[in-house]
């Protein structure tokens, strides 16, 4: 039979590298918790006309990047999220979630982008994100960024090594539009120099247009109006307040005022934090502010700020230049021999992990030397035995994996209710040992 593969751009995650995701997704859960930010978890499925309203419709995820279907069982119009503020948003008005004041929250999961696969680009990738709603002071977008310079110190990055931060303004709409117009007028004068894609973005959404990578336009785009001569004071007292956070907390940053983003709900506040040690899918993490998104989606007027990360690019940056100690294995392998030797090692392992400890039993008959073996390569520190004479005894050796010379190993015999206590001391010793 053909064998069946897994969709292209959609990744398993397999061990040993699902232990490094254990690993960062607590360091990362334990950072956001930090800040008083409560989990949420959404459907991976929602109604399309979410996306189309929550993102905009002329926008690259919206226009060509959705995997959406029609549910064959009742017609429904439905998509793959391809991110997660857009439900957060529905998820709040829907339960009501801001009626008692405002709400800090934070996910993890899978999103869905129908992109050319590359390295770091994926049709199934993940993000933790975290999206603070009801809040409207520039101290919350400053407090996310110093979360996420913390998170980077969390996670082992040097400061050499973080992504970069870079910020922009988006004004508000009133603001947007004078540039917007700026554009269209200085574009529209100098309409034989774009490309197709810019020539149609010109009547859709020509702010797209600066993000261009065509060569042939960049000397174009350098010249055209920016948005920051067009801030009022209201804009730029917030932009301010933002910066000088920053600059108090020793977060360094660049201001980028190219920097536009690919989703439309966005103003004042925008950001990215960018590597160049990850080729070209550098952006590690993106986000900002979206005062009005609330509202559009049908809730009362809330003004909201947050960001997301993407899993794959930031443990890609960690296996460069940091990398993760995996969340921790079993600590004990239990093998046995024997007649009918499974039913008592299925008690002996309880009992040991009633001691609080994590143990891998052997499952099936095979010989002491592969059950060693087994041992050894599970990672474990120690091995227990249990033969027919401890079972009728009421026991088991506890041997020592990773002592100083294995040919010298240290092992003990012990009764079930010590097993727990001496597997802890030679665990000790051996992690004094190893330095681990
Ligand atoms: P985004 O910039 O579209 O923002 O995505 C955030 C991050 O997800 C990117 O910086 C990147 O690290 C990762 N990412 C995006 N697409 C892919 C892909 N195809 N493969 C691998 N990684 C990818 C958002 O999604 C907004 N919802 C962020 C936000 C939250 N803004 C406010 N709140």
């Amino acid at each position: 039979m053909d064998k069946i593969v897994g969709v292209k751009g959609m990744n398993d995650l397999l061990p040993p590298q699902s232990a490094i995701w254990e690993s960062v997704e607590q360091q990362v859960a334990d950072v956001f918790r930090a800040y008083g930010y409560a989990a949420i978890r959404t459907p991976i499925v929602e109604p399309t006309a979410l996306f189309i309203r929550g993102i905009g419709e002329v926008t690259d995820i919206v226009e060509k990047e959705m995997y959406s279907f029609t549910d064959a069982l009742n017609g429904e119009q439905l998509t793959l999220r391809p991110e997660n503020t857009a439900a957060v948003v529905r998820a709040c008005i829907e339960h009501n979630l801001l009626y008692d004041g405002p709400r800090r929250l934070w996910y993890l999961g899978p999103m869905f982008r129908h992109e050319r696969p590359q390295k770091g680009r994926y049709r199934q990738f993940h993000q933790f994100g975290v999206e603070a709603l009801g809040y409207g002071q520039p101290a919350v977008d400053a407090e996310q960024l110093l979360m996420i310079w913390r998170l980077w110190e969390t996670l082992g990055l040097s400061v050499a090594d973080r992504p970069q931060l870079q910020l922009n303004s988006l004004g508000d709409l009133s603001e947007r539009l004078a540039h917007r117009q700026a554009l269209v007028d200085y574009f529209s004068a100098a309409k034989d120099r774009l490309d197709a894609d810019s020539q149609r973005r010109l009547q859709t959404n020509p702010l797209r247009i600066l993000d261009s990578k065509n060569p042939d336009m960049a000397e174009l785009i350098s010249g055209a109006p920016k948005l920051s001569s067009f801030l009022g004071q209201a804009s730029r007292a917030h932009q301010d307040a933002v910066c000088q956070a920053l600059t108090v907390a020793g977060v360094p940053f660049q201001m980028n005022d190219r920097l536009v983003r690919g989703l439309d709900y966005y103003n004042l506040t925008v950001f990215e934090w960018v590597t160049d040690r990850l080729g070209a899918q550098g952006t590690v993490c993106g986000g900002g502010r979206y005062d009005s998104l609330v509202e559009q989606m049908g809730g009362k007027p809330a003004p909201a700020c947050g960001f997301a990360i993407g899993v794959e690019r930031l443990i890609a940056l960690l296996e460069e230049v940091a990398p993760v100690a995996p969340a921790p294995g079993v600590d004990v392998y239990l093998a046995h021999f024997g007649e009918n030797s499974e039913p008592a090692a299925l008690h002996a392992a309880e009992a040991l992990r009633s001691q609080g400890l994590r143990v891998a039993m052997h499952s099936g008959a095979a010989s002491i030397k592969s059950q060693m073996k087994k041992a050894d390569g599970s990672g474990a520190w120690l091995a227990a035995i249990q033969g027919d004479d401890e079972r009728q005894a009421g026991t088991m050796v506890i041997k020592a994996l990773r002592g100083p010379d294995p040919s010298k190993a240290v092992q003990q015999t012990v009764s079930l209710a010590q097993a727990g206590m001496v597997a802890k001391q030679m665990i000790q010793e051996q992690r004094t040992h190893s330095g681990a």
